[in-house]
């Protein structure tokens, strides 16, 4: 199976996708973690689109095509792919239906999270991840059960994004209305598209995206 799960900085995408990974054992593909990964490594990727990311504008799309494509080749044909930040833009949107096509994929559902902007902003500047594995938190909304301490692996290191702050989180959202939204009515017309109230509880988002994964 391979799902799109598309909706705005903040909106509960990487959230859900790691639930997704967990329960089914599917893949998260973040184009905006492997950008962060290519900045952290200093690799000739990262070099351009960190001054970009830190404006919180987009990076090329032939920059994350290929991305995404050099990790679907990375995965074994049989795991399904969560498409999470990617894609967001029309030039994107028709790279990916090439770069599924030939690898004998095809897309099954769009999962769009619909939220309120204004939360967004308090969603996330108050959250963080364990520097160690990755596992996401929040000052108020997902704390760990010890504090200081990641649930999943014991680290006690945790980490905030450079981009976590309110202006950029404006040009962010500023750039998914402008071109991100209007690449939903390519996949409506496919008739694959299923919307989800993304301001309700993590785990009634969750139960209502494993309804639309298993109908
Ligand atoms: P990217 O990393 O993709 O960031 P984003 O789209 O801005 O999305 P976020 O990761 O901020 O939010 P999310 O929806 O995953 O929310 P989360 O689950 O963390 O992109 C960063 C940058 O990289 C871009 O600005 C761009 O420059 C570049 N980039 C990336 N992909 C690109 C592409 N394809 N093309 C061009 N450029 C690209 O949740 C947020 C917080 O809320 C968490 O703390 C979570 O615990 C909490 N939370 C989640 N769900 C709920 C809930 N239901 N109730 C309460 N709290 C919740």
């Amino acid at each position: 199976m391979n799902i799109i799960l598309l909706g705005p900085p903040g909106a509960g995408k990487g959230t859900q996708a790691q639930r997704l990974v967990e329960a089914h054992g599917m893949r998260q593909l973040s184009t905006g973690d492997m950008l962060r990964a290519a900045v952290k490594a200093g690799t000739p990727v990262g070099l351009q689109a960190k001054a970009v990311m830190d404006r919180g504008e987009l990076v090329s799309d032939e920059i994350v095509s290929a991305l995404i494509g050099d990790e679907l080749d990375a995965m074994g044909a049989g795991v399904g792919a969560i498409f999470d930040g990617y894609p967001r833009t029309a030039a994107q949107a028709e790279s990916l239906d090439a770069i599924l096509s030939s690898r004998g994929r095809k897309l099954d559902h769009v999962i769009e999270l619909g939220v309120d902007e204004d939360a967004l902003v308090e969603r996330i500047i108050g959250r963080y991840t364990c520097a160690n594995c990755g596992k996401g938190y929040h000052d108020t909304f997902e704390q760990p059960r010890e504090p200081g301490t990641c649930d999943k692996c014991g680290s006690h290191e945790f980490k905030r994004r450079p981009d976590d702050n309110e202006e950029t989180v404006r040009t962010r959202m500023a750039e998914y209305r402008a071109k991100t939204a209007p690449i939903l009515p390519i996949y409506d017309a496919r008739g694959i598209v299923a919307r989800v109230n993304g301001m309700a509880e993590m785990d009634h988002v969750t139960a209502a995206i494993e309804r639309i994964i298993a109908a």
